[in-house]
């Protein structure tokens, strides 16, 4: 039931203060993760992991890519990602100790349980899932798992999926983070962050208004491209595919470094610039980037932090972000680039929750 909302996707949308609450509730506390939360046996296994390796598809994906920014940061520990189609069809090497992490929403999608069946053959520690379908292939055959409370998804376009995985990894992260060094006042900080998220969500929600507006400008264009740096990159990657999913306008994701390497060329007028640009340490080259697009004629949509400095200017439209915590950033930051895809979609009269040519979930190959 779509209760008040006009689609599936937006009330998904919508619940995301709601669900990412209900997927920390009994797994953390003021200042701590609860190890024992991720199952027993949790805290040995997680003591003796000396590489992460993740599996998925799709946005799940992307949830993974964000996710080795944290593992790499905060536990010290190597960490690769892998789409499954590609993983399952390569030789390919398992470290000693590896955790094998697939992420799924539906826990159903063929490439992700064929790589994990296959890992099985060569060897690991163990396998975890993130997963938000209870009783699900991927669940069953998993050694742990951290279920994500989203509830049931109905829009093809994941949304509330995403960000449930991303609050169920870096929960994840602090507990193997634990075991390689992460300081309890390190901890504390990010589980502070981590709490503060459904209000921080409350209040990217609140520039619904403003998006409805912008989004008008990509109506008309036939292109777009997303800059990111940092974990902000797989951000901008979850951005695109969204646009590209509900709106058939073609969007391209690159960490925003790559741009003089060749995507700088296509930059036009008719190209709209998306960049997502919280007020961490690389915010001074993401500007001198911004300068680089402006300078070639391309109109720049900026989702920035208050802080950043960057003023709205002819063929600038900058919307400001409340401040949010560097580690937890690419949860908020993720809300403006869902509705812009999403009134985008509806200006151009596309079938929002159930896009051309996309099932749900991609059981067979
Ligand atoms: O159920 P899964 O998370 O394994 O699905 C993976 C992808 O098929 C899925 O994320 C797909 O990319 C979505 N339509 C993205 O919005």
């Amino acid at each position: 039931d779509k209760g008040e909302f006009r689609h599936y996707m937006l009330k998904e949308i919508y619940e995301q203060p709601k669900v990412i609450k209900a997927t920390m509730e009994g797994r953390v506390t003021d200042s701590r993760v609860l190890e024992q939360a991720l199952g027993t046996g949790a805290a040995d296994l997680l003591a003796n992991v000396r590489h992460v390796q993740i599996i998925a598809c799709g946005t799940s994906y992307h949830a993974g890519m964000v996710a080795r920014y944290w593992i790499e940061e905060l536990a010290g520990i190597a960490c690769s990602v892998e789409v499954a189609s590609e993983y399952r069809y390569r030789k390919h090497v398992i470290q000693p100790d590896t955790l094998f992490l697939c992420i799924s929403q539906s826990g159903e999608t063929a490439d992700t349980l064929a790589a994990l069946r296959q890992a099985k053959q060569a060897g690991f520690r163990a396998a975890l899932a993130i997963c938000n379908v209870p009783g699900s292939s991927l669940v069953r055959e998993s050694d742990l798992v951290i279920m994500t409370h989203a509830g049931p998804e109905i829009g093809v376009a994941s949304t509330k999926a995403f960000t449930t995985q991303l609050v169920s990894l870096l929960i994840f992260t602090l507990a193997l983070a634990r075991h390689n060094g992460l300081s309890e006042a390190r901890e504390a900080d990010i589980v502070a962050a981590l709490r503060q998220l459904p209000g921080q969500i409350d209040d990217a929600l609140a520039l619904d208004g403003k998006i409805a507006e912008l989004s008008k400008a990509f109506m008309d264009k036939n292109h777009s491209l997303f800059l990111g740096r940092g974990a902000m990159y797989p951000v901008a990657m979850e951005g695109a595919l969204k646009l590209k999913e509900i709106s058939y306008i073609h969007a391209e994701a690159y960490p925003a470094g790559e741009l003089k390497h060749g995507p700088l060329a296509l930059v036009d007028s008719e190209m709209p610039v998306v960049t997502v640009a919280p007020n961490n340490e690389l915010l001074e080259k993401l500007k001198s980037n911004l300068e680089e697009v402006r300078a070639r004629g391309g109109e720049l949509f900026v989702f920035a932090d208050g802080d950043a400095e960057l003023q709205e200017q002819p063929g600038i439209h900058v919307l400001q972000i409340p401040a949010v915590h560097a580690i937890t950033a690419p949860i908020v930051y993720t809300l403006p680039l869902q509705l812009l895809s999403y009134h985008v979609a509806v200006l151009k009269g596309t079938d929002v929750d159930q896009p051309r040519n996309l099932a749900k979930s991609v059981t067979v190959e």
